[in-house]
């Protein structure tokens, strides 16, 4: 064989910018556990894996889907009832739309790839918060846009700099990424900082990207849509069962486009690009219908069960000197902060962590945090006991790590 046949296919030169820690640190974590020590996994915001249970009556109504028959293609917008009741919901929490402008989508990550597909062209601007949901500067790397970064500040509980954002606007923008309440911080935002986002768009004629796929999960309740009051703001909202309906694994999720003629083109590109990936899972389309028309009371235990372990989170890594956390007020993430000796990076202290004691954490370089800034995610859905030995662990390790 001559050396070009056994030479290496080449990758698209694309696939350099696509960059996904949450998942990419796990293979640092793989040798950990070669080599023979026990990985405590703090990257991943999946309530399963930590024993959060998906609500029977989803699984029931899935099953009875399969079993009445429902295991062809649906159609690529989604069922009529799973929009039907998506419409419903988005209604109830203040953004009125028609059936028309749903699309079921595989998860909140597929709606936010076919909205950015449909918005950006290669050389526009997306503004993207700092930190930020790795999925969004993965997909604008892919599509050759570029994720223009607003700052969120810590010293004001991770609110948007909306000054900073106004400042960055170009006639290059294209859309606005809010997510609120916020992965990787657990913040939720001000109505003041909420509304002046969407008035920016609003005035400024762009798409506000609403990832609203926490907005159950804020510790005092359910927020109301970003899109609330502003009925002819250009805002499309992304949710799914992932996270306040405990089932990541089944890709149930939607889209809502609002209900302003000046997003009716984007919609119709939206649902053309949905076309030709065919459908959204299926069977689980039906349990969107049964988890936004029925039964939620799962949602208040897992709201408590959350704050219970952010409240934990909060006091323990205040304690430790060298670090210090802004209090989470939804999800089930926080986003430390370690005093890092002058040359040292959040990979360098993530890193040797996890050799020194098995707890992965995801670095804030990795949702775009300057390495030299120290920043870190921890996901706190374990048990309070088991979050309770992981702090005395951060705290022996940091102690050496800075001394
Ligand atoms: C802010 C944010 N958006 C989107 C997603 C993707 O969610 P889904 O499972 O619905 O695709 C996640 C998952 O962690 C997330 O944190």
């Amino acid at each position: 064989m001559d050396a070009r046949t056994t030479a290496p296919i080449p990758v698209a030169s694309r696939i350099g910018g696509f960059v996904y820690a949450i998942r990419n640190i796990v293979s640092e974590a793989r040798k950990v556990e070669a080599a023979g020590r026990r990985v405590r996994y703090l990257n991943i915001g999946d309530p399963i894996i930590f024993g959060f249970v998906t609500p029977p009556h989803l699984i029931e109504t899935v099953a009875r889907a399969m079993r009445d028959g429902h295991n062809g293609y649906a159609p690529s917008v989604g069922i009529p009832a799973a929009r039907e009741s998506v419409a419903a919901e988005c209604e109830r929490r203040g953004m009125p739309v028609s059936p028309d402008r749903v699309v079921i989508t595989s998860g909140t990550s597929e709606g936010i790839e076919l909205a950015l597909t449909a918005l950006a062209e290669a050389g526009d601007d997306v503004l993207i918060p700092v930190p930020t949901y790795p999925l969004y500067t993965a997909v604008l790397a892919k599509i050759g846009a570029r994720a223009v970064f607003y700052r969120t500040d810590p010293a004001r509980g991770w609110m948007p700099d909306v000054d900073h954002v106004r400042s960055l606007i170009t006639p290059a923008t294209r859309a606005l990424v809010v997510i609120d309440p916020n992965n990787p911080t657990g913040a939720s935002y001000s109505a003041e900082t909420r509304r002046a986002l969407v008035e920016l768009a609003d005035r400024h004629n762009f798409a506000l990207l609403a990832d609203e796929v926490y907005a159950d999960l804020a510790f005092d309740g359910p927020v109301p849509a970003l899109a609330a009051g502003f009925p002819d703001a250009p805002v499309i909202t992304f949710s799914s069962l992932s996270k306040a309906y405990l089932a990541p694994g089944w890709r149930a999720g939607w889209m809502a486009v609002s209900n302003t003629p000046r997003m009716d083109e984007a919609l119709a590109a939206i649902k053309k690009l949905a076309d030709g990936r065919l459908c959204a899972t299926g069977p689980m389309e039906y349990a969107i219908v049964a988890a936004l028309d029925g039964d939620r009371s799962h949602q208040e235990a897992f709201r408590h069960a959350l704050r219970v372990r952010a409240e934990l989170t909060t006091s323990r890594l205040n304690a430790i000197d060298g670090i210090d956390v802004v209090a989470p007020t939804a999800a089930f993430y926080a986003m430390p902060r370690v005093t890092l000796p002058p040359g040292k990076t959040d990979a360098d202290y993530v890193l040797a962590l996890l050799r020194a004691t098995g707890i992965l954490c995801v670095y804030g370089s990795g949702f775009g945090t300057r390495p030299e800034d120290g920043f870190f995610r921890i996901v706190f859905l374990a048990s309070p006991e088991e979050l309770s030995g992981i702090y005395d662990d951060i705290a022996g390790f940091t102690r050496t790590f800075l001394s």
